[in-house]
């Protein structure tokens, strides 16, 4: 059994068996036509079922082949063109590099003494984020899990230097469209039921600021703290971008903590064409950026950034074990001080690769590309009579619906684009999200793959109008 342990003697064998996962993967990638085989969960529990754990196969190839059968066959590829659903990246082949890379050497980034250069990576990566926000001199952070992760983070800091031990008068504003992780940080931070107040949005789904501020005037009036406003750039249902500049203005007139949830948005960080959506995240007191979603890095790989480095401290603790205080002055750089989670992946190094090879134009072109490709997807739907498009795109996503002209009851329209959705799912030919709009439900593209193209996404508006039109007409047939 030794011999599966990686190390000196067993570098050859790691070097085959790695090989030859990267073979099926790489075969897979070139011969899947389609983003999914729509297979159903009945169909494919059986055969995970079946699979014994405690009678193993101990060859290779045979468990590479079965992987085949219980995985690989039916995974979901969101590198394919007609992948439209979620906020799901294609990656970038330096990062896949950097995570064959990290996962071997298996540094942990919590402790100087488990990682050595890989602390100094993160950092310098850290730095080059904040430079991009343009969050200062002071500025630091830290990799985290993902966007949820990150917010969670971003509001404890928040919820500790509003300064109060009253935690039921702590109120966080984020408009009503922001991602749930704000609500769920909320109830982890131990905040009362209500601490979360929902901001109407525009007709562009950006949040209203006149409303922000009635809000943070009636919280001071009735005694309350307003602790945080959570600005988001990039809505995860419409890629909308909160007006940064006017809300940065408001919360430095009542004191409340800004942070910028960038989880999607971020991409414009790296943005040839479109950087001055985000200007104002310069003002933010935090900020989230997902590198997993719009700078084409495999998941995970997300950080907080905050203005102040001395914020981080609400999340240090000294453990004699791990990293003593005395590490402090001895200025031993110990990541865990910063971070919410103890061992930690070096994620970072992902990103290091990408910036090496491509460079951040390399990426920021990418995302221009899918920003783009919104644009002409956003004119087939306006010009298409078959489909409703609401908000125009600010970053990369789509949502419409299927609005055919002979049916008036909207709650059929609403069965038919949710049948649309999952007979496309069902047949594989195509991904899309689906969510709510003043009630009725729509239909998302969640553009982020530059290979996607126009003629992909009239394709795939073809298929939906087919599959909409087969249910009405069937629905039709059962009426009479
Ligand atoms: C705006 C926004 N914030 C936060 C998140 C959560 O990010 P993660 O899924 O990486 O935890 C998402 C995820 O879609 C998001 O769209």
């Amino acid at each position: 059994m030794r011999s599966h342990l990686l190390n000196g003697t067993t570098a050859e064998h790691y070097r085959r068996s790695v090989t030859e996962g990267v073979e099926r993967v790489a075969t897979k990638l070139a011969t899947t036509d389609r983003p999914f085989t729509g297979v159903t969960v009945d169909a494919l529990s059986p055969r995970i079922e079946q699979i014994d754990l405690d009678q193993p196969l101990h060859d290779t190839t045979a468990v590479l082949d079965e992987l085949e059968d219980v995985y690989l066959r039916d995974a979901i590829y969101f590198h394919h063109p007609r992948y439209l659903a979620h906020l799901n990246c294609p990656v970038v082949i330096p990062a896949l590099l950097g995570e064959a890379v990290l996962s071997a050497v298996n540094s942990s980034l919590d402790t100087w003494d488990q990682s050595a250069g890989g602390t100094l990576i993160e950092r310098k990566l850290i730095d080059w984020t904040t430079r991009r926000i343009g969050l200062g001199p002071a500025a630091d952070g830290v990799f985290t899990s993902g966007g949820t992760q990150s917010n969670l983070q971003a509001l404890l800091l928040a919820r500790e230097e509003a300064k109060t031990d009253a935690l039921g008068k702590l109120r966080v504003f984020a408009s009503e469209v922001s991602h749930f992780s704000v609500q769920k940080s909320a109830k982890l931070l131990g905040l009362g039921p209500d601490a979360v107040v929902p901001i109407p949005v525009d007709q562009d789904k950006r949040l209203q600021t006149v409303a922000l501020a009635h809000e943070l005037e009636r919280c001071a009036g009735a005694g309350l703290v307003p602790m945080a406003v959570v600005a988001t750039a990039g809505t995860t249902d419409f890629g909308s971008i909160d007006p940064l500049p006017e809300i940065a203005r408001l919360c430095e007139q009542y004191g409340a903590w800004m942070h910028v949830d960038a989880a999607y948005g971020c991409g414009l960080l790296a943005s040839l064409k479109y950087r001055d959506r985000i200007d104002g995240i310069e003002r933010a007191d935090s900020v989230t950026v997902d590198y997993h979603k719009s700078f084409f890095q495999p998941v995970s790989s997300s950080a907080v950034l905050v203005r102040d480095a001395a914020t981080l401290r609400h999340a240090t603790y000294h453990a004699e074990y791990l990293n003593p205080r005395r590490m402090v002055t001895e200025r031993i750089p110990n990541q865990v001080d910063k971070s919410l989670q103890t061992t930690r992946r070096f994620d970072a190094l992902k990103l290091w690769m990408t910036l090496r090879v491509m460079g951040a134009d390399g990426i920021g072109r990418l995302f221009d590309e899918v920003c783009d490709l919104a644009v002409e997807g956003w004119k087939l739907l306006a010009a298409d009579p078959r489909f409703d498009v609401v908000v125009e795109p600010s970053l990369s996503t789509l949502v419409f619906r299927y609005v055919p002209a002979a049916v008036t009851d909207p709650a059929e329209i609403d069965r038919a684009n949710l049948h649309a959705r999952k007979a496309l799912f069902a047949s594989g030919d195509a991904v899309v999200a689906g969510t709510k709009v003043a009630g009725r439900h729509y239909l998302k593209f969640t553009l982020l793959n530059p290979e996607t193209t126009t003629a992909d996404i009239a394709t795939v508006l073809d298929l939906i109008a087919g599959h909409a039109e087969q249910y009405l007409g069937e629905s039709l047939d059962r009426a009479s």
